[in-house]
């Protein structure tokens, strides 16, 4: 029982790292045990999380030398939350990746013997639509898609649901849209409350939580933390903790996850604390 979910959008810089580690540290504050796979070589979800990626391990060499992914693995200071780092280096991967034999499934394959240790994994793509991006949702049961509350989200996402489609019928026919969800979304601007309606018009899977645009979330990558540790009481990580909540509820639907305990919200709780097993309810 566990679910791998890709956070995807070709667009840039519309919040698909800031809700991988903010959405990952939530899950993973109600026990659930948490992997993110950096699959960017931007490698910003790994530097978000205040860790340092080495070139000779981590996604490139599973990708490209088929190494074991588990020795990659490290511990976050978030207690449930582990990486798989990357480094600028993974770019090469892209690359390389199109001569070697099924090159769509190396993602699926270096992560299926892990699947079993994990509960959620969530993987952070790239802004393109290349070959990482392709083996992230070959690799996928879901797809999250953050969208930004502006003017051209709907034409990104009609490019996006092609793509999935694509997928779909080539590589990974289960693959699931479990949300579309907004982000840096600005209350008091027409703008984005339009916007909105046209995409809950167009996207009835989109999350009933809409993220705020929130300084604290833009701040908290360069404490090398996630928003539930910088500023738990904030906007942004109250927003996430809801998503993490809708998330469960749609997963435990289908049973891809098991129980958790409700959390209780807005406490602060020290980097790498762990959860007590008390509050863990596991096997349900
Ligand atoms: N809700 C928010 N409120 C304010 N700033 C935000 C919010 N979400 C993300 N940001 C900021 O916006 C920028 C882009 O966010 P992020 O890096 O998460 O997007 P991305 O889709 O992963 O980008 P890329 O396509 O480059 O990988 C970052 O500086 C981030 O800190
Ligand atoms: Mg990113």
């Amino acid at each position: 029982m566990s679910v791998c979910i890709a956070v995807t959008n070709q667009k840039g810089g519309v919040g698909k790292t800031t809700t991988t580690v903010s959405l990952g540290a939530s899950l993973a504050a109600r026990g659930l045990r948490v992997l993110i796979v950096d699959a960017d070589p931007q490698a910003n979800a790994t530097s978000a999380l205040g860790i340092k990626g080495r070139d000779e391990a981590g996604l490139y060499a599973a990708l490209i030398e088929e190494e074991p992914l588990d020795r990659s693995i490290e511990a976050t200071s978030t207690a449930n939350l582990w990486l798989v780092p990357t480094t600028p280096a993974l770019a090469g991967a892209e690359v390389e990746l199109v001569t070697v034999m099924a090159r769509e499934f190396r993602m699926k394959r270096a992560l299926e013997p892990l699947r079993a240790q994990y509960d959620v994994i969530l993987m952070d793509c790239p802004p393109s639509l290349g070959l990482l991006t392709v083996n992230a949702l070959a690799a996928a049961d879901e797809v999250i898609i953050p969208v930004q509350s502006e003017y051209f989200a709907l034409e990104g996402l009609g490019h996006l649901s092609k793509t999935v489609e694509m997928i779909r019928r080539n590589l990974n026919p289960q693959l699931a849209i479990r949300g579309v969800l907004l982000t840096m979304y600005d209350s008091r601007t027409n703008l984005a409350r339009e916007v909105e309606q046209e995409v809950r018009t167009h996207f009835p899977a989109t999350f009933r939580t809409v993220i705020p645009r929130s300084v604290r979330l833009a701040e908290a990558p360069s404490h090398g933390e996630p928003i539930t540790a910088y500023d738990p009481s904030s906007t942004g990580a109250r927003a996430y903790e809801d998503l993490a909540d809708e998330l469960i509820e749609r997963l435990r639907e289908r049973d891809l996850i098991p129980a958790v305990a409700p959390l209780q919200r807005a406490r602060p709780v020290a980097a790498g604390t762990a959860v007590p097993p008390s509050e863990v309810a596991h096997g349900a």
